[in-house]
């Protein structure tokens, strides 16, 4: 089982890096997960451009650490994306890995399972929240669990015995539903509709200018042919 973990902040050690290794370290303790740790702050990263050849190529045109981490997101089997709140809004690192990352469009979280988290130290943790939410299920992942954590500043969130046990229950339920392929029935049905009804027609309205997506598509098994 692959597991990948980003951590949006520039703070290695912040609060969101602290709930993010806890949940590392719970899920090292499982033999058969391999999980990774992937800090926004060591990745070199550029703005996304807009020039829109991915959408064509399959491929952005800069080959810089992003292409890497969309890699590694495409082939686990579970994500957890964690970040601080910063104007009510995910961090601006988390942005550009948002824009950069191919997720939605190329359906790229397609049949696994996350967890997102977002702290925050005073208003709009929620509003943070719900843009990671969005990504992930727009792009096609069952989100097992949404942790958001208000926290004072450089004050270790673990501190809190009710996080910590709600850590563990999210970190079991993550592994279990991995495990056992959970079907979150209202999640399908809501993935059902953004992508057969929004996504999808659009692309095919575009034509060959989206082959690249298509692509996608097919390696993934979101369409046939
Ligand atoms: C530029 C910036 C903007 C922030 N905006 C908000 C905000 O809108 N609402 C809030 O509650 N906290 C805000 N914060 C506080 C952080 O969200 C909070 O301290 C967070 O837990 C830091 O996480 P980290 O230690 O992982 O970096 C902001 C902090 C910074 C540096």
């Amino acid at each position: 089982m692959k597991i990948v973990i980003i951590n949006g902040s520039y703070r290695k050690n912040g609060a969101t890096a602290c709930i993010l290794n806890e949940m590392y370290q719970q899920l090292k303790e499982y033999s058969n997960v391999e999980v990774q740790m992937i800090h926004a702050a060591d990745l070199e990263l550029k703005y996304c451009s807009g020039c829109s050849i991915c959408y064509k190529t399959g491929e952005c045109i800069y080959k810089d650490d992003l292409e890497n981490v969309s890699l590694k997101m495409g082939n686990a089997d579970g994500v957890i994306i964690g970040s601080p709140t910063y104007a009510s809004n995910v961090s601006g690192q988390m942005k550009v890995i948002i824009d950069r990352g191919h997720f939605v469009m190329e359906q790229l979280l397609y049949g696994k399972y996350a967890i997102s988290v977002a702290t925050y130290e005073n208003y709009g943790g929620k509003d943070c929240a719900k843009v990671l939410n969005k990504l992930l299920s727009y792009s096609g992942a069952m989100i097992s669990k949404t942790i958001t954590v208000r926290n004072r500043f450089n004050v270790n969130p673990l501190e809190d015995a009710r996080l910590r046990e709600k850590i563990q229950k999210a970190v079991t339920r993550f592994y279990g539903d991995i495990a056992g392929q959970r079907k979150y029935i209202l999640q399908k049905i809501k993935h059902f509709i953004i992508f057969h009804l929004g996504i999808r027609p659009f692309v095919l309205r575009k034509g060959s200018q989206y082959d690249g997506v298509i692509r996608h598509w097919r390696k993934r098994n979101i369409i046939g042919g």
